[in-house]
């Protein structure tokens, strides 16, 4: 039988070339030229017939109601943390993606989680061309709070390999760590090519809703912190995970920046043990238990991490320039943002970095999103700035306007809660919207000025 025959399509445009080029002849994009193979349809009979007219009968398209709603099935891995990212499980006939650099934890936490699976009656085939099956085995027996025995291993590459293996073991879930290490027969450029990718992804989207297996991939993060390979991949998967932290700290978050199953957006936080990672169930806690207390430069934030408050803490040092341009250096917030926050300062409450390096980072490798930390950011750079410190039992919460007003952001009530719940006695935040909290005192700010005269006094 002949090869099967090979286009090379634009990622980008769509454009197709008779064979590979690094530039896109149709819109000049790099890189983004990709094998596909062609897929010959059977001629139908009767086509040329219907194109005259007669359009072939599908089945009727049903009204909304008649749809029936059945409840979505979930397999509860019982890693707490990974099933509240998901939305309270996995999903039979689900695609998911989880990326992340090497060494984040990836293939720790899918064989933590294909462990619990399968001693819940689940049957777990994990595909790694990673990692042989023994290297998988020594990182299954440091594991103490799963015993990983009874998942199925696979050293293989070949998704037809790996998909006729897991038909034959009716698998529940398949594992593929990673997409960049698996290529299909049916294209003839090497594993982790972009056409491989999006070719093997497409596959096993197909085999994931025609038999409702439950698929995972990993993919790795390219240096732009996205997962190498076509952006297509995100589109096609029903969920991406990211799994992030900092390489020096024990935390990993875990998040999901897409589900078609649950909110995005949702943060699950472990630690990093010895013997594998275990879920943090209060990570508020974690984020704050570093904190020390008695110095300047250092305020606290309740994020809305999808539907969940966590608190954060921001630092922030004003220190005398050495030279030159002050430096401006914000890790885990928009140096943009550092910028708006700093000139508002400067031009309506008449302080002055203009002198200074500033420095602004927030603990535990956690991103600032959202405008309602601004006061937190503002209050960190005013007590660093005075050297004076913000009071310990106090959160800063608000979002700040160019003219140096202060607004209300949303979710305040959990997120006042959440801070209650900590110990936490005093809200400073807009007098706009003052949300009552038994146990905490909110106090309304207006102006940014109000802020800097409580904070330097
Ligand atoms: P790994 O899951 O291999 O990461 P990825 O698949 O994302 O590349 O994680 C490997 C790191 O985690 C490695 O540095 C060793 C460490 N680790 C532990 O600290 N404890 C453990 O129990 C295990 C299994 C790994
Ligand atoms: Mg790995």
């Amino acid at each position: 039988m002949p090869k099967p025959k090979s286009v090379y399509r634009c990622t980008e445009c769509g454009h197709e070339h008779p064979k590979w080029v690094g530039r896109c002849e149709a819109c000049g994009a790099w890189n983004a030229v990709a094998e596909e193979p062609v897929v010959v349809r059977a001629p139908v009979r009767g086509a040329s017939k219907r194109a005259a007219g007669a359009h072939a009968a599908g089945p009727p398209p049903a009204r909304l109601r008649e749809v029936a709603a059945r409840p979505l099935e979930r397999w509860r891995t019982g890693l707490p943390e990974f099933d509240f990212v998901l939305g309270g499980g996995i999903v039979p006939g689900s695609m998911s993606l989880i990326g992340g650099e090497p060494g984040i934890g990836k293939s720790t936490l899918l064989l933590q989680a294909a462990a619990r699976l399968e001693a819940g009656g689940r049957t777990v085939l994990y595909a790694s061309g990673e990692e042989s099956p023994d290297q998988i085995r020594l990182r299954a027996d440091r594991l103490v709070d799963e015993d990983a025995g009874a998942v199925h291993v696979l050293g293989e590459t070949r998704l037809e390999a790996i998909l006729g293996a897991a038909a034959a073991a009716r698998a529940d879930l398949v594992v593929i760590d990673s997409i960049q290490t698996v290529y299909t027969e049916a294209l003839e450029s090497a594993p982790g090519n972009v056409g491989q990718v999006r070719e093997c992804s497409g596959q096993l989207m197909r085999f994931a809703k025609e038999t409702g297996t439950a698929v995972v991939v990993v993919g790795h993060v390219t240096k732009g912190g996205g997962i190498a390979g076509p952006k297509t991949l995100e589109h096609i998967v029903d969920t991406v995970l990211y799994f992030e932290g900092e390489a020096t700290l024990d935390y990993r978050l875990l998040r999901t920046t897409k589900n078609r199953f649950g909110s995005v957006d949702e943060l699950g936080v472990f630690s990093m043990t010895e013997h594998g990672l275990v879920a943090v169930p209060n990570p508020s806690a974690v984020f704050l238990a570093a904190r020390a207390e008695g110095i300047s430069g250092s305020a606290v934030t309740a994020l809305m991490e999808g539907t969940r408050p966590v608190l954060v803490e921001v630092q922030a040092l004003a220190a005398r320039s050495g030279y030159g341009t002050p430096q401006r250096v914000a890790t885990g917030l928009d140096p943009k943002r550092l910028a708006v926050l700093l000139a508002v300062l400067e031009r309506r409450a008449q302080t002055s970095f203009a002198d200074l390096d500033v420095f602004v980072q927030v603990t535990a490798g956690v991103r600032l999103n959202e405008p309602g930390s601004d006061l937190a950011v503002a209050a960190a750079l005013v007590s660093s700035l005075y050297n004076r410190p913000a009071p310990p039992d106090v959160l800063f919460l608000g979002e700040i306007g160019l003219g140096g007003e202060i607004r209300p952001s949303g979710g305040l009530e959990r997120r006042i809660a959440e801070a209650a719940r900590l110990g936490f006695r005093r809200v400073y935040g807009s007098a706009r919207s003052p949300a009552q909290v038994p146990g905490i005192s909110v106090v309304g700010l207006e102006h940014i000025e109000q802020l800097v005269r409580a904070l330097a006094a």
